[in-house]
């Protein structure tokens, strides 16, 4: 990877903000722009070098704004587009990079669009620009299943139905409509003329499908996690979307890039969105999604590195994000590598926290970039005990398994106090935060030794050794349960997976470790669940 130019993107960390949960300057209990524009010394102390903030525009949030009425405008909840400016301004000032979401596969059933497309009436060419369709008989046009739950298609009062892979208020753009390209090249200039640093592309590989909406047969259940082949998501026509979006980006100073969410079915699918003239970065959900087993974690990260490598992309490393139980929780759970479909439950917060601090060391020791969700460096467990009446999730409502308990990982942040909300803002908070987070806030862990914040923070600067040290992962041999690997010849991360602690030949200078790590007369002992850098 030497030969690559450098790029401030190939091996970023970038913190996902989840607007609504992350600071509430109005007080409406919903977090909001001017709260995470308070909060950026925050973020520059913790040392990230971008954002990528979840959806703020205009919108019913059906799908908390994954339902977008209006891309150029900024939903009230969160302020305006003077305060999406001064906060990227801001950023800049301090060094941090922003990323904003964009979701280009649906609208909101309330975008103006959708709103002609169903008072024009069938055969209006206004309804082409989403996917419009006569029934079979009193049945939906095709087999096709919404991932939240039901079919993916809704009839409206003329009889027709129209496609939504999400909720019924997540209309699907026709992307083979020419005004629906025009239209999303012209909302990627409105934000990067703002000043945004690029774009996380929601459901990046649903845009196109399949000629004639083909039904998918046999088995109609998936979700969005673990759809395979099927006829609406990851078709060829995808990536010629993303050559064009290059070109603009590429029109644009600084490095502008775009993430894609695209779960598609194996890495090297997954990696031709990242092709030279495509995206620049791609979720990596098959590592999110391995447990925690040294053979499981060294075949995955092989086999990222080797996909990305292909094609000449940084691959990404991620744990948790607002669609996933919180990897302090997920870790612990049975089938700890599946990422959504599980109810989560409640695990020995102790050992959680132990062995996520131990995973979030050995992600950002790996090399490439790095996403965070806010929170995971304050340790927050996923919150397993929300009352069905607070719970916003369409999908929970849906009764869908996929997604129904996103929720939990969505609890606004404790930034100081001692009761609810925690700092998070001068009222209340949107979903309740437990009576436990007090010990957790950033207040209660801030300059603390030992403190997940404190780790985090200092992991982020030693990072710069550990970039330094170079690309280039070699396994070592280690004792049973213990996952070793090199960076360049300076630097080595030792992760002890096993059940009880190991003992071993100390490497060099301790970094850093996630938890004690005791060294005596060379002899380094890691206790269970522990990750630990050394420089060579
Ligand atoms: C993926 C987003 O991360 C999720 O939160 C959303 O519900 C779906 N896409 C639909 O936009």
């Amino acid at each position: 990877m030497s030969d690559l130019p450098p790029a401030w993107w190939r091996d970023a960390v970038i913190y996902q903000i989840y607007p609504r949960s992350f600071a509430d300057a109005n007080g409406d209990g919903i977090g909001d722009l001017p709260g995470i524009r308070s909060r950026l010394p925050y973020l520059r102390d913790l040392g990230v070098d971008a954002v990528w903030l979840s959806p703020f525009y205009l919108s019913p949030q059906a799908d908390a704004g994954y339902d977008v009425a209006d891309y150029r405008t900024v939903d009230p909840i969160f302020g305006t587009v003077e305060d999406a400016r001064g906060l990227v301004d801001d950023a800049h000032d301090v060094g941090v990079r922003v990323i904003v979401d964009l979701v280009p596969n649906h609208s909101s059933d309330q975008h103006v669009w959708f709103q002609q497309a169903l008072a024009e009436g069938p055969g209006s060419p206004l309804r082409e620009r989403y996917h419009f369709r006569d029934g079979r008989g009193d049945l939906p046009p095709n087999d096709w299943p919404s991932i939240f739950g039901g079919p993916a298609w809704t009839q409206v009062p003329d009889g027709q139905w129209y496609l939504h892979l999400f909720a019924p208020e997540q209309p699907d753009f026709n992307w083979d409509h020419p005004a629906v390209a025009d239209e999303f090249r012209t909302i990627l200039r409105f934000w990067l003329d703002l000043g945004v640093d690029g774009f996380r592309i929601d459901v990046a590989h649903g845009l196109v499908k399949e000629a004639g909406l083909p039904d998918i047969g046999a088995d109609t259940s998936w979700h969005l996690l673990d759809v395979g082949e099927s006829p609406c998501f990851d078709r060829p026509g995808v990536h010629e979307i993303y050559r064009g979006w290059r070109r603009i980006l590429d029109e644009y100073p600084g490095e502008r890039i775009a993430v894609a969410e695209a779960w598609a079915p194996t890495l090297a699918r997954v990696a031709d969105y990242v092709r030279p003239d495509e995206l620049h970065q791609a979720f990596n959900f098959s590592y999110m999604s391995t447990a925690w087993q040294v053979e499981a974690q060294r075949e995955v990260i092989d086999a990222s590195l080797a996909a990305m490598h292909a094609v000449g992309a940084p691959t990404t490393w991620t744990l948790s994000n607002h669609d996933v139980v919180r990897h302090t929780n997920r870790l612990m759970q049975e089938n700890q590598g599946e990422v959504a479909g599980r109810r989560p439950t409640e695990v020995d917060a102790e050992a959680g926290l132990r062995r996520a601090r131990a995973a979030s060391l050995l992600l950002l020791a790996l090399p490439g970039s790095a996403y965070l969700y806010q929170g995971e460096e304050l340790g927050l467990p996923e919150v397993v005990d929300l009352p069905a009446s607070v719970r916003q999730d369409p999908a929970f409502h849906r009764a869908a398994g996929q997604d129904g308990y996103r929720d939990g990982c969505r609890v606004p942040i404790p930034w100081s106090g001692t009761a609810a909300p925690y700092g998070f803002g001068p009222g209340s908070s949107w979903l309740p935060q437990p009576s436990s987070w007090a010990s957790l806030s950033v207040a209660a862990q801030d300059g603390v030794p030992g403190s997940t914040l404190t780790m985090y923070r200092d992991a982020l600067a030693l990072r710069r050794k550990v970039l330094a040290a170079g690309d280039a992962l070699t396994w070592q041999d280690a004792p049973g349960g213990v996952l070793a690997f090199e960076r360049g010849a300076s630097f080595r991360c030792l992760v002890n997976m096993g059940d009880g602690p190991v003992t071993l030949d100390a490497p060099g200078e301790l970094l850093i470790a996630s938890g004690p790590v005791a060294i005596e007369n060379g002899i380094a002992t890691i206790p269970p669940d522990t990750a630990s850098w050394w420089s060579l």
